[in-house]
């Protein structure tokens, strides 16, 4: 199927990562269909986008215009049926293999023979995932990051079958959509931006089980430093700045004292243990009584909107 005969997207599972993939798409008028297991769930997904479009709104990522669009073009539905007539479904349900095998076990003889079918799994295999799907080479992995609506990068994860045009296709359709798509060329677990991820949050605990810094230090290093120079450079080009002799010289002697480690990190089976879950529970490496937990998400969500206001003026030069 062409880009431009993508005009209805299915959404299943109307939780954190659905709703806001829905926000999205409807913003930029195509029609989206929810569904999910209880009116109680599609409701609370209304009330949720509905959340999602005053913060745009406050601060004028989103026109008056476009918040009806999203409310009018959003329908929901709590049977899987409604996604016949949809050019691309997006399967944004529990993180378990089993349930995602049986969603798409239905869904494939509902789906239009054409349709572009997605999953948005943070980590499980693309081909495990699509094992009963006969023609594979319209699957793929699409991996929006939280929250979707403000996040700009999507990861396209290439199944052993997917097709390059399928890849293509989609790639075209992210960026209509005003995302950052990357491909992920193997369906390998982590795809790209986790592996980074939590690279470095290994590193992290490591330093801090050396007790090289402290919780606030190894945060604030991260973050005014290698962190500062993300958004603008990546790795790669972080090196070839800083000349690849010299990170050659560093990687040298460094990469033998960073963690190697193969096993989940013992410090945090403790904090969970001890009911320590983060913000949550209200402690996890840092506590947030006292109204810290509502004050350190509306500063993230802050910080973030103001990165993509920096990130969309940039892209536009
Ligand atoms: N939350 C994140 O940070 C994040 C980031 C990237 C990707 N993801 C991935 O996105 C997916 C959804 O995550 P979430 O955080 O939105 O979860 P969530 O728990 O907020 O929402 C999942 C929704 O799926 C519904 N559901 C479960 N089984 C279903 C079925 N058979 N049919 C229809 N709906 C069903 C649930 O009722 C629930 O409303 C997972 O695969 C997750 O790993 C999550």
């Amino acid at each position: 199927m062409k880009l431009d005969s993508i005009k209805r997207i299915g959404i299943a599972g109307a939780g954190t990562m659905g709703s806001g993939i829905a926000l999205i798409f409807a913003k930029k008028g195509y029609k989206v269909t929810v569904m999910d297991l209880s009116i109680t769930l599609l409701e609370d997904s209304r009330k949720l986008v509905d959340i999602f479009n005053q913060t745009l709104l406050a601060e004028e990522l989103m026109t008056s215009d476009e918040e009806e669009r999203v409310m009018s073009n959003i329908e929901y539905s709590l049977d899987k049926s409604a996604f016949k007539d949809c050019d691309l479904i997006i399967e944004a349900i529990v993180e378990k293999l089993e349930v995602k095998q049986s969603f798409w076990k239905e869904v494939k003889s509902i789906a239009k023979k054409d349709a572009y079918l997605a999953t948005n799994t943070s980590g499980l295999s693309i081909n495990s995932i699509s094992e009963d799907i006969v023609d594979k080479t319209r699957f793929v992995g699409m991996h929006f990051w939280n929250p979707p609506h403000i996040v700009p990068l999507v990861e396209l994860i290439k199944g052993d079958e997917t097709s390059d045009e399928t890849v293509e296709v989609l790639k075209s359709l992210m960026k209509r959509i005003d995302k950052e798509p990357v491909i992920v060329q193997k369906d390998t677990p982590g795809f790209i931006g986790n592996r980074l991820q939590f690279a470095a949050f290994r590193e992290a605990l490591h330093i801090l089980k050396e007790g090289v810094g402290t919780v606030e230090d190894i945060d604030k290093a991260m973050r005014f430093g290698p962190g500062f120079r993300y958004p603008v450079l990546g790795p790669l080009e972080t090196a070839d700045l800083g000349g690849l002799d010299t990170f050659y010289y560093i990687s040298a002697y460094l990469f033998k004292n960073l963690s190697d480690s193969k096993e989940a990190p013992e410090i945090l089976k403790e904090k969970i243990d001890s009911g320590n879950l983060g913000v949550k529970t209200k402690e996890g490496f840092y506590e947030y009584f006292d109204g810290q937990d509502e004050e350190v998400i509306k500063r993230r969500d802050s910080m973030f909107i103001k990165m993509l206001k920096l990130n969309n003026s940039a892209e536009k030069k």
